[in-house]
C-alpha cells in the first residue's frame, strides 16, 4: 500500500475525513490502544508552537510510540541542506515525519522524497491538523452527521486556517462564508478549486453577511507567525472584524466560537466572546491530540478507514 501522507484536507475523501473524526471522538471517549508501539515520529519546526508540539508528543506517547523534536534552527536544515536528503535520510531512522514550516512547497518536496508518512502541522498555505479538530469541536456540537447541514463563517485574514477550511468545506460539502477585507482574501487556487468542485463558498466583506445564521462562528490572528512586521498596517485593514457580542448575535442561537489559538483579545475577538459561554476554544485544543492520534494511526497504516 502506498504511504499516506497528510498536506491538505482536500486529499481525503468524504469517507476517510469522517472516518479520522469517528476514530478521534471514539479516542476521545477513552477507547486506548498501543497501535503505535515501538513507531518513532521526527518532529520538524521551524516555526512556534505549543499545542501541535504537545499533541504531537503526548499522542505519539498515549500510542506506545515516540517522537523526537527537531527544530530547524537547530539541526542541519536551518543551515540549508537539501530537503530531498532531510527527507531521505530521517526516513532511515523513523516511522513518520510532521513537519511545521513556512513554505508549502518544502513540505510537497519532503513528502515526495521521504519513503514514510509525512504530515503538514501548518504552512504558510494550510494548517490541515487544526481544522480537523475543528471540524470534531463542531462534530462534538451538531452531531458527526450533522457536519454537512451546518454553516461556518470565517471572519477576518484569509490565511492559512482559512485555506484549510475552503479544503474541508469541498470535502464535507458545508456552507462556508468568509468574510475578509480587500487584499487578504484566501489562496484564490484553493479557493477556485473548491468551487469547481462543489464547495458551497461565499465571499464577502462584510463581517455581518458571513455571520447572519452561522453554526459556527471563526477567526485567527490578523498578523500570522512570520508576518509580525506588518502588524501594524494589518491592524488598519482589518478594523470592523472583531468578532465581538454584536456579531455573534446574528449567528444561530446554537452558534459556537471557534479559535485555533493563540489568541490576541480585544484585536480579532473581544474577550466576552473567546471566554463566553458560547466560545469551545479549550475543547478545541484538547481535539488536537485526539484527532491527531487519529491522522497518526490512519498515516502508518495500522487502522484502516
Ligand atoms: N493552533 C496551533 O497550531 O497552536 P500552536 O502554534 O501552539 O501549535
Ligand atoms: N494563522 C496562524 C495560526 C497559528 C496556529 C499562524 O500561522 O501563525
Amino acid at each position: 500500500m502506498a504511504k499516506q501522507d497528510l498536506i491538505t484536507l482536500d486529499q481525503l475523501s468524504k469517507p476517510v475525513l469522517v472516518g479520522l473524526l469517528d476514530r478521534a471522538i471514539a479516542m476521545k471517549n477513552g477507547h486506548r490502544d498501543r497501535t503505535l508501539d515501538g513507531k518513532t515520529l521526527a518532529m520538524i519546526f521551524a516555526k512556534a508552537s505549543t499545542r501541535t508540539r504537545v499533541s504531537f508528543e503526548v499522542g505519539m506517547f498515549q500510542l506506545g510510540g515516540h517522537a523526537l523534536m527537531m527544530s530547524a534552527q537547530s539541526s542541519q536544515i536551518g543551515r540549508g541542506e537539501p530537503v530531498s536528503d532531510t527527507a531521505q535520510v530521517l526516513s532511515r531512522y523513523v516511522d513518520g515525519i510532521m513537519i511545521r514550516t513556512f513554505c508549502h512547497d518544502e513540505v510537497v518536496e519532503l513528502a515526495q522524497n521521504a519513503t514514510v508518512p509525512v504530515i503538514n502541522a501548518l504552512t504558510d498555505l494550510t494548517h490541515p491538523c487544526q481544522v480537523a479538530a475543528d471540524l470534531m469541536t463542531a462534530a462534538e456540537a451538531f452531531g458527526l452527521d450533522g457536519l454537512a447541514d451546518i454553516k461556518v463563517a470565517w471572519v477576518g485574514d484569509g490565511n492559512n486556517m482559512a485555506n484549510s477550511w475552503i479544503n474541508a468545506a469541498q470535502v464535507l460539502g458545508f456552507e462556508l462564508s468568509l468574510a475578509c477585507p480587500t487584499g487578504y482574501e484566501p489562496d484564490r487556487a484553493i479557493f477556485e478549486r473548491a468551487q469547481a468542485n462543489g464547495a458551497r463558498l461565499h465571499i464577502t466583506q462584510s463581517p455581518y453577511e458571513a455571520v447572519t445564521y452561522a453554526d459556527v462562528v471563526t477567526t485567527d490572528v490578523w498578523a500570522s507567525m512570520g508576518q509580525e512586521d506588518e502588524a501594524v498596517q494589518r491592524q488598519k485593514a482589518f478594523d470592523g472584524f472583531c468578532v465581538d457580542d454584536a456579531l455573534m448575535a446574528v449567528a444561530k442561537k446554537r452558534a459556537i466560537f471557534l479559535h485555533c489559538l493563540p489568541a490576541h483579545r480585544g484585536e480579532e475577538v473581544t474577550a466576552q466572546v473567546i471566554d463566553g459561554p458560547r466560545s469551545r476554544i479549550y475543547d478545541e485544543a484538547e481535539n488536537r491530540l485526539h484527532i491527531q492520534k487519529a491522522i497518526l494511526e490512519w498515516a502508518y497504516g495500522v487502522h484502516t478507514i
